[in-house]
């Protein structure tokens, strides 16, 4: 699988072990930086991750900073794009079977590597359920619901 792969500052120790692991795994990672210690602006390296995604040139993105909401934030201004913060492997499941996520963020400072791991081996190894999600997918543009 290709996966684009960024971060800032906060989240660079983590993207790193994240980045390893991954390819460890036999992914194909293109990574987008940050690549030091630096302090850089979080939109940045969302935008790169996310039109990676929308071009279709890698499957799933991951983005971490501190908290992993700003990275969701900008990922999320992409309307191709459906992008979560994850803390454990049961919202990284769900998302990925119900939501179609395909934006992994992650809070260096608010989860574990363990953790930050293993919700990502189970955001990946999740496929979509589609069926009745189909219908609520589309209504998240706000122009495809009509209410009665
Ligand atoms: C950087 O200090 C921090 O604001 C950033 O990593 C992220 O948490 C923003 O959402």
């Amino acid at each position: 699988m290709i996966i684009a792969l960024g971060s800032d500052h906060a989240g660079l120790p983590l993207k790193q072990v994240l980045l390893a692991t991954l390819e460890a795994g036999g992914h194909t990672v293109l990574d987008s930086g940050t690549f030091g210690e630096a302090s850089v602006d979080y939109p940045d390296f969302a935008h790169a991750v996310a039109a990676k995604v929308v071009a279709g040139e890698a499957r799933f993105g991951v983005l971490v900073c501190g908290t992993g909401i700003g990275m969701a934030l900008a990922a999320n201004r992409h309307p191709e794009l459906r992008a979560v913060v994850l803390h454990n492997s049961t919202e990284a499941r769900l998302t990925r079977a119900h939501n179609d996520a395909n934006i992994a963020c992650f809070g260096s400072r608010m989860v574990g590597v363990e953790v930050a791991l293993d919700a990502l081996a189970a955001f990946l190894a999740t496929p979509y359920e589609g069926g009745r999600h189909d219908r609520r997918l589309q209504k998240l543009s706000p122009e495809k619901v009509f209410l009665a």
